[in-house]
């Protein structure tokens, strides 16, 4: 059975102690794309059991995936179980998939446990995702020749200018990650307008620009790992 590893940041707060944690909608709709295809998933964290949702994402959307999420009683005892970054063995999946949210940024860019499994992942040539601030868990993956898994490939975040129209300013979160992006060599893409869908892959890197990117990212990934 395929099986796919989805990873939640375990920061509520950002330096400043505003609400962080991760994102709902980027969790909740791959999710489903993932279990409808028959896949079997489960959720790490750097800090195991029941890692920090963003409120904010739970009052904003409201869609089919984000409301049946919250009940879910399998998702609940999944996030219940999630295991530690520390604990996960990479060759039992197929893919990982970073869920965004203010709290990767935080958490996940510096984790040094958390480089060593995107390390992992991509060494054994497996599908490494992430959607929005989900790419800040890949800043220090490496290949085997010890280069960023960056340099050189097409690659989608959110956006300098969306960070300055809707998020954070820069002393809540340290760091712009479209301009990480591009210190560590990945050819950075963005769809026209501001919070418009945008997927791009690029070999075994897959990443999506932003919470309407979600579920066409996870829907991409879907159809690639059904035809391996
Ligand atoms: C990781 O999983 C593989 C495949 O299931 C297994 O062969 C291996 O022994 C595991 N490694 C560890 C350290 O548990």
């Amino acid at each position: 059975m395929t099986k796919v590893l989805m990873v939640l940041s375990s920061a509520a707060a950002t330096l400043t102690g505003k609400e962080a944690g991760w994102y709902l909608p980027e969790a909740a709709q791959p999710y489903y794309s993932f279990i409808h295809a028959g896949f079997h998933v489960d959720f790490a964290s750097p800090e195991g059991r029941d890692p920090p949702v963003s409120q904010k994402s739970v009052e904003h959307y409201k869609d089919d995936e984000s409301v049946k999420f919250l009940q879910d009683q399998d998702v609940v005892d999944k996030l219940e179980k999630c295991k530690k970054i520390s604990e996960v063995n990479s060759s039992e999946y197929d893919a990982i998939f970073y869920v965004g949210g203010y709290g990767p940024v935080v958490d996940l860019a510096d984790d040094l446990q958390n480089a060593d499994l995107v390390s992992a992942f991509w060494q054994g040539g497996k599908i490494v995702s992430a959607v929005c601030h989900g790419p800040a868990g890949l800043i220090h993956g490496k290949d085997s020749n010890g280069k960023s898994i960056f340099e050189g490939k097409k690659v989608t975040c959110l956006s300098n200018a969306e960070e300055k129209e809707h998020g954070f300013p820069l002393k809540d979160i340290g760091f712009y990650l479209e301009d990480k992006i591009e210190e560590l060599g990945g050819k950075f893409e963005k769809a026209k307008g501001l919070l418009e869908c945008h997927v791009v892959v690029d070999g075994q890197l897959y990443t999506g620009q932003n919470p309407a990117s979600a579920k066409p990212l996870a829907d991409r990934i879907v159809q690639d790992l059904k035809q391996q």
